[in-house]
């Protein structure tokens, strides 16, 4: 008899080691015929008495026999293998992989699938009958039931080794049956609801962060350049508490004496032009952080030679505005990170000039700092910022970098989050 009663069924059939497994075969063509899909798990003992190969052949699938092959992992993990079917069914179930299941026991890819499935499990047990009536087998088929699983058969016959009783496993067509009356019910289990874990609690994982930070050097000749006393320690500590946070870093920095942050993809400029082409190369991003002391001015004609001293006095330096790179990412018409951030060195009127900074360039917060003559900002350790933003001022207290690097990333996390 054939027909479609298990169309679209999807059944894990576990072959157990003993001699009834060549029913197990039988078993695979019946249910395949009655439209059922069949991936297969032998254990060890099963491939003593049928080989995967005819187990594949019958069942048109891969058949699955090793715990810890990394290749069968990465195509499908064996939880995936278990939770996949809408019935687990165990035939030849011998009296070794039931006292294994009544335990818990997971040594092998079989028991394995067994207790990380949320389906239900038929077994039709096959063992000698000594074996199935021993009070040990019997205790661990009533703990199974109490556990949900089914049963089919034993019946009674002739064994293998001569003697009469039960021990044998029902025929493959009553185990189809009691395949059908098994998918006629629910057949996942009633088991607790599984809370998925978060898959990343770090506040910017998966976020890329781009960052600016040291200073730039605009050459004057092949010897000499124009800098500034940026050290690079801002905007470096921010890369380092970003991608501690859990985001990807990319930094691009100007010339600095301090080592890259580790866990940053740090890219190295010299001039302002090249800055943006790194920035420009490294976005999209997320959030950019402008913490760089970009030179607002280069020299317009860079001497191909080392210039030299004249009698008419000091050269006289051409100068030309640099292009500005926060401005123009904030103002991207299409790269635009959702976040953007600018610094703002300033020696007066330090609140002023940072509204002006944040309106003029488009950006979502400015970090204003007082470099003034004193205050050891530029090149020190530590920090006295004021976040200016279209919401007002907050003004911190006087911090570390670093501490200030890790506060900011908080706000940048949250900032990240009410732009989505
Ligand atoms: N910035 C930039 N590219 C430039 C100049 C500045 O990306 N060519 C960024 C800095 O990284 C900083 C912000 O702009 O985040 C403010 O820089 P600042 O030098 O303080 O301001 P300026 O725009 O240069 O204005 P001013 O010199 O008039 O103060």
């Amino acid at each position: 008899m054939s027909g479609t009663s298990l169309s679209a069924a999807r059944i894990l059939l576990i072959i157990g080691g003993g001699v009834a497994a060549y029913k197990a075969l039988d078993l695979i063509r019946r249910l395949r015929e009655r439209g059922a899909k069949v991936r297969v798990i032998m254990t060890r003992a099963a491939k003593q008495f049928v080989t995967p190969l005819s187990a594949a052949s019958l069942s048109s699938e891969k058949v699955y026999d090793d715990l810890f092959s990394l290749t069968d992992e990465a195509e499908m993990g064996h939880i995936e293998l278990s939770r996949a079917a809408d019935l687990l069914v165990v035939a030849p179930a011998t009296a070794d992989l039931i006292a294994r299941m009544a335990n818990g026991l997971a040594d092998d890819l079989a028991t394995t699938a067994l207790l990380a499935t949320d389906k239900k499990t038929l077994l039709a047990p096959a063992m000698n009958l000594r074996m199935w009536l021993h009070p040990a087998t019997q205790r661990n088929v009533a703990t199974l039931q109490k556990d949900g699983a089914l049963f089919v058969g034993p019946t009674e016959g002739e064994m293998a080794c001569g003697e009469f009783g039960p021990g044998r496993m029902a025929e493959p067509l009553d185990i189809v049956a009691a395949v059908e009356a098994a998918l006629a019910e629910p057949t996942t289990l009633p088991l607790p609801p599984v809370a998925r874990a978060p898959r990343d609690e770090k506040p910017l994982a998966g976020t890329h962060v781009l960052i600016t930070s040291g200073p730039t050097h605009e050459p004057i000749d092949p010897v000499r350049f124009i800098a500034n006393r940026s050290s690079g320690r801002q905007g470096h500590a921010i890369a380092a508490a970003a991608a501690a946070a859990g985001a990807r870093v990319t930094l691009v920095s100007g010339p600095v004496a301090i080592p890259d942050p580790p866990g940053v993809a740090a890219i190295h400029v010299e001039s302002a032009r090249e800055m943006l082409e790194a920035v420009e190369k490294a976005l999209p991003a997320d959030i950019f952080v402008a913490a760089a002391a970009v030179a607002d001015w280069r020299v317009a004609e860079i001497g191909a030679n080392k210039l030299k001293k004249g009698s008419s006095g000091g050269p006289s330096l051409k100068l030309v505005e640099n292009p500005d790179i926060l401005a123009s990412v904030a103002q991207s018409p299409s790269r635009r990170p959702a976040v953007v951030v600018g610094f703002a060195a300033e020696t007066e009127n330090v609140l002023a000039h940072a509204r002006d900074k944040l309106l003029k360039k488009k950006c979502d917060l400015i970090v204003a700092n007082d470099v003034g003559e004193g205050t050891g900002v530029f090149g020190g350790r530590t920090n006295l910022v004021h976040l200016v933003s279209k919401d007002g001022v907050e003004s911190w207290p006087s911090l570390d970098k670093s501490e200030v690097a890790a506060r900011l990333v908080e706000r940048l996390a949250a900032m990240r989050d009410a732009a989505k």
